[in-house]
């Protein structure tokens, strides 16, 4: 069982950092092989819609996308972390989700597998704060999220997301959050 982590925020070491490492040491603990890719480190472009990808199924653009996209296709369970910025997924993620175009047309125009699995179901658990209580706060990021995973071939499993956090390491002095994401972690691959 192989659990890739996407630490989707810009902020290093900050709330979303500190819930991936607990959520990844749960799946650890449960016997799985853990991996991280960390999006502000990598150089990855915004999609140009060039529409290359719909005769090859691969990005045009050769940047650090490149070695996420072998990742994403062979994971068993997929941890996205990522910040709630202006109701939606920092522009780092975003930009991950979007380059995924290629692997839309590998889908769904070349009708070709997307997964490089060992064909078992995979899974995806999303990982959120955000600095505010706003009604629906995570809903925009979780049904781009949906979206997104639809194509991965990877189900969702659900959301651990926590409003009213803000400051870098905020969540730490949550009653219960470290707790809860090790136990996410665990559960997700037990699933
Ligand atoms: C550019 C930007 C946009 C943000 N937009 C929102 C927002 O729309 N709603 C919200 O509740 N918090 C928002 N925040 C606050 C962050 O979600 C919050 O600080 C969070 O703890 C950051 O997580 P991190 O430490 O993992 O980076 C925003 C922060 C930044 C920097």
């Amino acid at each position: 069982m192989y659990v890739l982590g996407i630490a989707g925020s810009t902020r290093k070491g900050g709330n979303t950092d500190i819930l991936l490492e607990r959520v990844l040491a749960g799946a650890a603990e449960s016997g799985a092989v853990t991996g991280t890719i960390v999006l502000r480190s990598l150089k990855i472009e915004g999609c140009r819609h060039c529409d290359g990808c719909l005769k090859t199924g691969e990005c045009v653009i050769n940047d650090e996308m490149q070695g996420v996209y072998p990742e994403l296709r062979r994971a068993d369970r997929l941890v996205i972390a990522a910040p709630v910025f202006f109701m939606g997924p920092p522009a780092i993620t975003k930009a991950m989700i979007d380059r995924c175009q290629a692997l839309w047309a590998l889908k769904y125009v070349l009708k070709k597998p997307v997964t490089l699995n060992d064909g078992g179901v995979r899974k995806a658990l999303y990982v959120s704060v955000g600095g505010t209580r706003l009604k629906d706060l995570f809903l925009p990021s979780i049904t781009i999220l949906k979206s997104w995973l639809l194509t991965l071939q990877v189900t969702y499993s659900g959301e651990l997301v926590f409003p009213g956090v803000d400051e870098a390491g905020a969540i730490r002095n949550h009653p219960t959050a470290l707790h809860d994401a090790y136990e996410a972690g665990r559960r997700l691959v037990m699933e």
